[in-house]
């Protein structure tokens, strides 16, 4: 996307539904958004960024009577919870609303009276589980029964988590409504539907023209094939969100009035602006630019749905929709019991905010590829890259300035090849963050600070220092230095947007600006270094883990049941034992062996005896595996044997060796099995 000087720019993130705290999955998003955004505005761009909470639904009508306060009332606890996240990881938006609102119930109303006269809306009977006490129709995920596949219990009303199958809640067995427990009868009504399929047209043009990434044009181009259907829009009272106009107990399907929020909370917005026109940014023809943050599983919505309702209501459509993946945490979903359920609050109560800024920045690409947070990698990253890296550079250079030169910057620079260099760089790293490359920005930014570490090292200010003849070239080694460290800072101010407004203070500086790249800093006090970030100390990954387990099991039990899991082991996980050399570890032969034979020994409680063949001999055996497996189970499979173990004579015979398992013991026990193609005799190593 080239850069042209002073573009208007609107940008939304999906509002977050008002009914949870905000975790690191949704962070991913807020992330990625808050940094283009501040790399649009560093280029000079105007760019509005809104965002807002997604209020309507019945989940949020459910929950507020379940605390027993309205849902109005928990909307605006929750809005100002996420309020305060997303200020806590500097994540700036011009406007953070609410859906519930009546700019939005004015807009929907518009939006929907424009489709209805030119035809685009029309109602059919839908039959549906209606829960005969609370009288009200219920949602596929309120209905629970056994699935009429495999007969699992306590399935949900849409699928069934055990064999996979997808169905309608009509026929599961034995269904109950989760909101009373009561049998769901069939009721049927009278539901409104936006006639989609009028737009397929205007869509599939619409996808040939790059308004999407590669990956989600190809999922367009399936939908297509597959047909465009009608669309759902009325749910049946009661219901929390807007009565739908001239009509009795009818209300907007969440959904329709979500997306509309984005328009609702600019015109919120605008209204305290004298300068930004709602019609300008929204009006059919207008010249700016809209772009939707959004993650992968709400691209329905906003590709196909949002610019068919747009185009049908004479607004302007979306420039661009940027979608991201899934976070993973540890390579895994997110999981409640292994402590891995981490909420926005309960990280910020542990770790620096601007940790995961800089985390998922090194992370992120333009794809809906997923993004794994591996917590031992985002310690070493941080704690390599930032703090060793980058701080470094300055932390190396600026106590030698203060202390000889009263906090002056020499008026040369040492090296001015290497300021060019750095200067040079920002082209290509601008490109990469406006083009979401971030990850390439990242290592990029990271090759410099490389650069200007080695120069240091080859100028060796300390050795400098320590002579009178040599002194004055300190000064502009170290200037050299914190000028590489300075423009580092300008590159990073997007991502790191607190942690370089404190460099800012230390170089005693107005904010930087994108044209202060282009000249060194010379000749100009700088205020003494303080540290600007600390080493991530494991043990702080470690309670927040820990403490994640214990408040999320006691305050959250109304999640789905794919969170709720519980994995009682994860908790009592041994330390990590003391450090080894490589050559410890080398005296330990560890090979492959397979189990040619094992059976129960007469009088042992606990042991099995195993024949393993290692390839050039057998071994006899004796593991205390019986509480975990059957001895005809294990017969003619692989495993891996401490081969040079001393042999002990046991009551029942001599035990040459040793086979690997893990687990607590009884039945969860687990031997380890090598990937198909090692043979017997193999070493491990
Ligand atoms: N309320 C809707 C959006 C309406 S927009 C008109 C919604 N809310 S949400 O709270 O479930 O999600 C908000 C955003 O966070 C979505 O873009 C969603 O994709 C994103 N994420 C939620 N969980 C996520 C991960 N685990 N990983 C990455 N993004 C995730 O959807
Ligand atoms: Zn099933």
């Amino acid at each position: 996307m080239p850069n042209t000087p002073n573009r208007q720019i609107l940008v939304t993130s999906a509002l977050p539904y008002a009914n949870g705290p905000l975790h690191l999955g949704h962070m991913v998003e807020y992330i990625q958004s808050d940094i283009w955004v501040r790399w649009q505005l560093l280029m000079g761009n105007q760019c509005i960024h809104i965002c807002g909470s997604d209020a309507h639904g019945t989940p949020i009508m459910l929950q507020a009577e379940k605390l027993g306060i309205t849902p109005e009332n928990l909307v605006s606890q929750i809005h100002a919870e996420h309020k305060a996240d997303f200020a806590a990881f500097h994540v700036a938006f011009n406007n953070f609303y609410t859906t519930h609102s009546p700019e939005n119930q004015e807009l929907s109303a518009k939006v929907y009276q424009r489709l209805k006269a030119r035809g685009d809306i029309t109602t059919k009977e839908v039959t549906q589980a209606y829960d005969p006490v609370k009288n009200m129709f219920l949602p596929d995920r309120y209905v629970k029964g056994e699935c009429p596949k495999c007969g699992a219990k306590d399935q949900y009303g849409d699928s069934c988590e055990v064999c996979g199958a997808t169905y309608s809640p009509t026929e599961l067995k034995n269904p109950i409504s989760v909101v009373s427990g009561a049998k769901p009868e069939e009721r049927s009504s009278e539901h409104y539907f936006f006639k989609l399929e009028n737009y397929t047209e205007l869509l599939q043009q619409w996808t040939q023209q790059e308004h999407f990434q590669p990956q989600i044009a190809n999922k367009l181009q399936e939908w297509f094939e597959a047909g465009l259907r009608q669309w759902d829009i009325s749910r049946d009272g009661p219901y929390f969100g807007f009565p739908i106009p001239e009509t009795t107990n009818k209300y907007f399907y969440v959904w329709m009035d979500a997306p509309i929020g984005y328009m609702a909370s600019f015109k919120n917005w605008c209204e305290k602006q004298p300068n930004v026109k709602f019609d300008d940014f929204w009006a059919k023809n207008s010249p700016h630019d809209l772009y939707h943050f959004i993650g992968k599983d709400i691209v329905y919505f906003h590709a196909l749905f949002w610019p068919a309702m747009l185009a049908g209501s004479d607004f302007r459509t979306p420039t661009a929709i940027f979608a991201h993946g899934f976070l993973t945490i540890n390579g895994q979903k997110m999981s409640k019991s292994r402590g891995t359920f981490i909420t926005a609050r309960s990280y910020l109560d542990h770790l620096h905010p601007e940790y995961l800024r800089y985390y998922f920045a090194a992370k992120l690409g333009d794809g809906i590829d997923d993004i794994d947070l591996n917590l031992n990698d985002f310690t070493q990253r941080v704690n390599s890259d930032l703090v060793g890296k980058f701080v470094n550079i300055a932390s190396r250079c600026a106590g030698f300035i203060s202390k000889h030169f009263d906090g002056k910057l020499a008026n040369t620079l040492d090296d001015n090849t290497l300021f060019q260099r750095f200067s040079e760089a920002g082209e290509s790293i601008q490109e990469a963050f406006l083009a979401r490359h971030y990850h390439r920005a990242i290592r990029e930014i990271m090759g410099l600070a490389d650069l200007a570490n080695q120069y240091v090292d080859s100028q060796k200010p300390w050795e400098l220092a320590k002579n009178q003849e040599t002194l004055a070239k300190v000064q502009p080694v170290c200037t050299m230095g914190l000028n590489c460290f300075r423009l580092l800072s300008l590159y990073l101010k997007p991502v790191l947007p607190q942690l370089v407004a404190n460099v800012e203070s230390f170089f005693n500086i107005a904010p930087l600006t994108w044209d202060d790249r282009k000249t060194p800093l010379l000749a100009h006090t700088i205020n003494p270094y303080q540290p600007l970030i600390q080493r991530i100390d494991p043990k702080q990954i470690d309670q927040m883990l820990e403490k994640g387990k214990v408040s999320m099991s006691s305050t959250e039990p109304t999640q789905p049941a794919d969170l709720a899991a519980t994995d009682s082991k994860a908790s009592n996980l041994d330390p990590i034992a003391a450090e080894i050399t490589y050559d410890d570890f080398a005296k330990i032969d560890l090979r492959i062996a397979k189990i040619a034979h094992a059976e129960h020994v007469e009088g042992a409680e606990k042991l099995l005896k195993l024949t393993l063949d290692i390839g050039t001999e057998n071994r006899q055996v004796f593991a205390g595996i019986k509480s975990a497996y059957q001895p005809e189970d294990l017969i003619g499979k692989l495993t891996v044997m401490v081969a040079n173990l001393a042999p002990r004579q046991m009551r029942f015979g001599l035990s040459q060796g040793m086979v690997l398992a893990a687990g607590p013991g009884g039945k969860d026990l687990w031997i380890l099995e090598p990937h198909t193609g090692a043979q017997p005799g193999m070493r491990v190593k």
